[in-house]
């Protein structure tokens, strides 16, 4: 199932990782794509915050790879900027971190090739201009797109941003 819609602001951005961290269970993981500046890493400061983190120790792991954050869940926060396909996902302990019973939040999940998890729910960010984002959202699992509150938090006008 796929949700599309629009984050009119960081703070939009900010709900939606809320609303997802809240909800989240042991064992989730969300793969987040989308290019420099797109707000992957906004996203998961959300996710923290609704994990009952404080979203100021989430800062971007872009030279450790994987920031692991003791909460209701343990969040996993993964930034794969420095990565490819043809990374050793095994050796640089991100596989480890999808298995896990925490909450893995992935930044740069393209760079997972074949390594990527089934079952995620991915979210793909689109700058649109100035603080709009477009935001995919694509569930495979189908647990968390039935949800009424996530098209108000998109801001899907209609039914057409669902299929
Ligand atoms: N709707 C929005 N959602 C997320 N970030 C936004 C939005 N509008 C503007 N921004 C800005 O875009 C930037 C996103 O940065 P960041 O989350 O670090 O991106 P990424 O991790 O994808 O490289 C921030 O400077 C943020 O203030
Ligand atoms: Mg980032």
């Amino acid at each position: 199932m796929t949700l599309t819609g629009h984050l009119r602001g960081v703070a939009a951005t900010r709900a939606l990782g809320r609303y997802l961290g809240e909800r989240a269970r042991p064992g989730d993981v969300v793969l987040l794509e989308g290019e420099l500046g797109a707000g992957k890493t906004v996203l998961a400061k959300g996710v923290a915050e609704g994990l009952g983190l404080d979203e100021a120790v989430v800062t971007s792991p872009t030279f450790t790879i994987i920031n692991e954050y003791p909460a209701r869940l343990t969040m996993y926060h993964v930034d794969l900027y420095r990565l490819n396909e043809d990374s050793d996902f095994e050796a640089e302990g991100v596989l480890d971190v999808l298995g896990a019973d925490g909450l893995a939040v992935v930044e740069w999940a393209e760079r997972l090739g074949d390594a990527r998890p089934a079952g995620a729910l991915t979210i793909r960010l689109e700058l649109v201009d100035g603080d709009v984002r477009r935001a995919s959202l694509i569930d495979e699992g189908g647990r968390w797109l039935d949800r009424p509150g996530l098209t108000r938090l998109l801001s899907v006008e209609d039914s057409a941003g669902v299929d």
